[in-house]
């Protein structure tokens, strides 16, 4: 197997392929003036399986370009299998039509990886929460992998939890919750949100005692920050001891993180399919075992 590196996840990709022990392809990138993108494979992919490794992160839509042009030359090339590696897939949010006229954009986008080559995609931790199985919307073989359980175990072996707690910030967070709690052998449950607004949310707490315990909140998404820091500050006025807020992908818009920590949080902690400064937790193994 070779793994081509995107340059969304250069980094992720070269862990990928040391853990796997096998060939890395570097690809050799450039901009033209007019915004164009330009990428040449260093490495004959030719009678390959090959896995190219790009997270559609911000600039989502360069990023897409970028994979579409690495998928499309791979292929090209000669592979013997593409797989499609993307961390963070961007429009997954837009699984439906909400409104009349609307684009479903994960469908658009989910088209465009199987046109350009893959034949074979992985995920991690979808956020598309009115799709069941991934590969719903996939004409071919789609994994939607979850990074719950090494995020789990890397805070509870680095801080030493105190009779943990794992919670999700709303019932579509239960699913992480549930893997993360089962990880580390701890109680897990999920609190109820409302969404008053694109930034407000109202969270209440359901059974579990959280009162002087150490609390895990695991989301897969922290975008404004609005969901954690409201679900901070309820469990602190249950008493619970030190918070953890935890992610799979730290997209961190606005001023998210300052506010995460002003609401109380003793650590942000989140994966590596985005880079960013809590970016602690490699998602190379789940990535690895899964190819
Ligand atoms: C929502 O359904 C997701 O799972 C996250 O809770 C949400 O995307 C987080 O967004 P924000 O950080 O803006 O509250």
């Amino acid at each position: 197997m070779l793994v081509v590196e995107g340059s969304a996840s250069e980094t992720l990709a070269k862990n990928v392929s040391e853990e796997l022990g096998c060939g890395f392809v570097q690809v050799e990138k450039k901009q033209f003036p007019d915004g164009e993108l330009y990428v040449r494979l260093t490495k004959d992919v030719e009678g390959e399986e090959v896995a190219v490794i790009q997270s559609t992160c911000y600039p989502p839509n360069q990023n897409y370009m970028e994979l579409f042009l690495l998928l499309d030359a791979v292929k090209d090339l000669g592979a013997e299998k593409v797989s499609a590696v993307i961390p963070y897939l961007a429009y997954a949010r837009q699984d439906e039509r909400f409104e009349p006229g609307e684009a479903i954009s994960l469908k658009t986008v989910a088209k465009l990886i199987e046109s350009s080559g893959a034949d074979e995609v992985y995920m991690i931790d979808l956020h598309a929460h009115r799709i069941e199985k991934a590969p719903e919307v996939f004409g071919i073989p789609a994994h939607n992998l979850t990074a719950a359980s090494v995020l789990a175990k890397y805070v509870n072996e680095e801080y030493d939890l105190e009779n943990p707690v794992v919670l999700g910030p709303d019932g579509e967070a239960e699913k992480w919750a549930k893997r993360a709690g089962e990880a580390i052998g701890a109680d897990w449950d999920f609190m109820v949100k409302k969404r008053l607004g694109s930034k407000e949310v109202e969270i209440t707490p359901r059974e579990l005692d959280v009162s002087e315990r150490d609390v895990m909140i695991i989301d897969d998404i922290i975008s404004t920050g609005g969901t954690m820091t409201e679900a901070i500050q309820i469990l602190k006025d249950h008493g619970a001891e030190d918070i953890y807020a935890v992610c799979t992908h730290p997209v961190l818009s606005d001023n998210a993180l300052e506010n995460i920590e002003a609401a109380g949080a003793k650590e942000v902690i989140a994966t590596d399919t985005i880079g960013s400064e809590v970016s602690k937790v490699s998602v190379a193994p789940v990535i690895a075992e899964a190819l």
